[in-house]
C-alpha cells in the first residue's frame, strides 16, 4: 500500500498484482484527476468479460450512457458488456443518478458487488463513465478483464464553461474531422464547443435565404504562402457545411453533453460574405475572397440597413440550426477606417448623436450601436450573445458575455463592469502558437508560444478580482485558429497535449493543481492518444518554460 496526502483526504493506491493479461485501473492517473479519491487499500472487484451494464431504461439519456459504457468498454478493452435496462443484475456496472449530486458531478464506488457510476444528471453519470474508462491504462490492450481496487473517487468540475474553439474557415475540416475533435473533448471533460464558421478566407456554413454565400463565398482560389508574403500558392480552398451536416454535428455533440456555440463574426472578418454582397460594405466592392491573414479594412457597413436584414436573415437560420443558450457574434479586429469615409456610415452617427468622448470615438460608439443591435435581435428570439473582448470599447450593454482574448485585462474590465466573462487569453490559450520555442523545426504556427506548463499554470481568477467579479468568470475555453493547419493530422498535434492540460484548469481547483503530477500521468496519459490515432506533440520538447 501507498499513500499521499491530496486536499485533506488520505489517497490510498492499493497495489494489485497483475494477474495474466488482466489490466489494473488506478484512478490515481486519470486526467483530469478527480478531485476526491479514497481506496480503502483492501479488495478489488473483477471487471468480467460479460459485465452487466445496469441502468434505467425508461430515461434515454441514461440509455445512451449505457450504449457508450459498453462501446467503450469493447473497443478500448476487449470486454463484451451486457445492457441490463431493467435495472437488474450482480456483479454489475450500475448507472444511477443521485438527486443530492450537482449537475456535473459524478462519484464511482467501487465495491464486493461492482461498480456504481452515480451523477447529478446524466451529464455527470457521463463524466463518470469517462473517469472510469480513463483509469485502464491503454498499453493493456484487449485484456481479459480489468482489477479496479475497492474505494469512491469523485469529482465536479470547477468551471461550467469548459471550451474549446474550433476554426473551419481558415482552412476547411469535414463532419468525420468535427466528430474526432468532439470525441476528444468528450474524453478530457469539455462541454462546449465554439464553432467559428464565418470569416475573411471563406463562409462555411448553408444560409438558405443567401445562397452565394456558400456558392462564392466558401471558395478562394489560393493562400498566401508562408508568412506575410505576396506569394499565393494557387490552391483552390473550399468547402462548407449544409444544414444537415450542421444539425448533425450539433447532435452529436450534444449526445456527449457538449453545446455547440456558432460563431458570425461581424461587422469584421466580413470578406467572404462582402465578395457576394459587395452593397453591404461602405465602398461596394469590389471585394474578394481573402488569401491573406490579418486584419482587413472592409468590413460591414453601420449605416446600411441591408446589412442588418442580411444579419437577421442569417442568424435567423442560425438559430434554427443551434439550440444554444448563447450564439457568438465576434465583434474583434474591425478596424473603423471605412466608418470615417462613409456617408452612410457618418449619417447613422449623427442620426444616433454618436460623439467622440475622453473614452471612446463616435465610430467605436457606433461598432457598439451595431452589437447591440444584432444582441437585441438575438435576444427577441431568446439568445443571449458573446463577443470578444474589443466589444467593451464603445460600451455594450451589460447582458452581453466576453471572451477576453487579448489577454486578461479584457475580462478583468468586464467583470468590473458587471458582464460574464470567459477567458481565453492568447497568452496561454492559443493552440495555434507554438508548442516548443524552437520554432525552426516545428511545423509553421502563428508567432507566439504557449507551452504545455504555460496552459497547465493558467488561472482565470485574478488576485485582484472581488468576489463579486469572480462570480461573472463563467470559464475558460482554447483557441484553435487554422491560418496554418491544414490538416486533422496537424490540427491534433497542435491541440494535444495541451488539450489535457486545460482540462485539469477547467476541472480542477488551483490548490489541486500539480504540474509534477500531472507531467507523470501525462506520460502514460498520451498512450490513449496512440490508441485512438491522434497525433499530439512530443511531450518531452512540449514540457517546460524558458
Ligand atoms: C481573435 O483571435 N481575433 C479573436
Ligand atoms: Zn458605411
Amino acid at each position: 500500500m501507498k499513500g499521499k496526502l491530496m486536499s485533506g483526504i488520505i489517497v490510498v493506491t492499493a497495489m494489485c498484482s497483475c494477474t495474466g493479461n488482466q489490466a489494473e485501473a488506478d484512478f490515481g492517473k486519470v486526467i483530469p484527476l478527480p478531485e476526491r479519491m479514497e481506496m480503502t487499500g483492501e479488495g478489488e472487484f473483477t471487471l468480467g468479460r460479460g459485465v452487466p451494464v445496469v441502468f434505467d431504461g425508461d430515461d434515454p439519456d441514461m440509455a445512451r450512457n449505457a450504449g457508450f459504457l459498453k462501446d467503450y468498454l469493447k473497443s478500448d478493452i476487449g470486454l463484451e458488456p451486457v445492457l441490463r435496462p431493467d435495472g437488474r443484475g450482480d456483479n454489475a456496472i450500475v448507472l444511477e443518478q443521485d438527486t443530492l449530486m450537482a449537475e456535473e458531478e459524478y462519484r464511482i464506488t467501487v465495491g464486493e458487488d461492482g461498480i456504481v457510476i452515480a451523477g447529478g444528471s446524466p451529464k455527470g453519470v457521463f463524466y463518470g463513465i469517462q473517469t472510469l474508462r480513463k483509469s485502464v491504462p491503454a498499453q493493456e490492450g484487449k485484456s481479459r478483464g480489468v482489477i479496479f481496487p475497492f474505494g469512491e473517487v469523485s469529482a465536479a468540475p470547477r468551471f461550467a464553461y469548459r471550451g474549446m474553439h474550433s476554426d473551419v474557415v481558415r482552412h476547411w475540416f469535414p463532419v468525420s474531422y468535427m466528430k474526432k475533435y468532439i470525441d476528444l473533448m468528450a474524453f478530457h471533460g469539455m462541454n462546449t464547443l465554439h464553432w467559428h464558421l464565418s470569416d475573411d478566407q471563406g463562409w462555411r456554413i448553408e444560409i438558405k435565404r443567401y445562397p452565394e454565400l456558400t456558392e462564392k463565398g466558401s471558395y478562394r482560389d489560393g493562400t498566401m504562402v508562408g508568412r506575410d508574403t505576396s506569394v499565393f500558392d494557387g490552391v483552390p480552398v473550399s468547402g462548407y457545411f449544409t444544414q444537415d451536416e450542421i444539425r448533425e454535428v450539433v447532435k452529436y455533440a450534444a449526445d456527449r453533453y457538449i453545446t455547440v456555440i456558432p460563431e458570425i463574426d461581424v461587422p469584421g472578418h466580413m470578406m467572404a460574405a462582402l465578395h457576394c454582397y459587395p452593397q453591404l460594405g461602405c465602398t461596394g466592392g469590389p471585394y474578394e475572397v481573402s488569401k491573406i491573414w490579418g486584419v482587413m479594412p472592409d468590413i460591414l457597413c453601420a449605416g446600411n440597413e441591408e446589412a442588418f436584414d442580411f444579419l437577421e436573415g442569417v442568424f435567423n437560420e442560425i438559430c434554427s440550426m443551434f439550440p444554444s443558450e448563447y450564439i457568438h457574434i465576434g465583434g474583434d479586429e474591425a478596424p473603423r477606417v471605412r466608418w470615417e469615409a462613409c456617408p452612410k456610415c457618418q449619417a447613422r452617427i449623427r442620426a444616433e448623436g454618436l460623439e467622440d468622448d475622453a473614452e471612446s470615438s463616435a465610430e467605436a460608439k457606433l461598432q457598439s450601436y451595431f452589437m447591440t443591435r444584432v444582441e437585441d435581435f438575438l435576444r427577441s428570439k431568446g439568445r443571449s450573445v458573446i463577443g470578444w473582448d474589443e466589444i467593451l470599447e464603445g460600451g455594450v450593454s451589460q447582458s452581453a458575455t466576453i471572451m477576453s482574448w487579448r489577454g486578461v485585462d479584457g475580462g478583468l474590465e468586464a467583470a468590473r463592469r458587471g458582464h460574464d466573462v470567459i477567458m481565453t487569453p492568447c497568452q496561454y490559450m492559443y493552440f495555434d502558437y507554438y508548442q516548443t520555442d524552437d520554432f525552426e523545426n516545428e511545423p509553421m504556427a502563428m508567432t507566439g508560444y504557449v507551452p504545455l506548463e504555460k496552459v497547465y499554470g493558467f488561472e482565470p481568477m485574478l488576485p485582484e478580482m472581488t468576489p463579486e467579479e469572480r462570480s461573472h468568470i463563467l470559464g475558460v475555453q482554447a483557441n484553435l485558429w487554422a491560418e496554418y493547419i491544414s490538416t486533422p493530422e496537424h490540427a491534433f498535434y497542435m491541440a494535444l497535449p495541451r488539450m489535457a492540460a486545460l482540462s485539469e484548469v477547467q476541472w480542477l481547483q488551483p490548490e489541486q493543481k500539480d504540474w509534477g503530477s500531472f507531467e507523470e500521468r501525462l506520460q502514460t496519459f498520451v498512450k490513449f492518444y496512440d490508441r485512438d490515432g491522434y497525433s499530439y506533440h512530443p511531450l518531452a520538447e512540449s514540457a517546460g518554460l524558458d
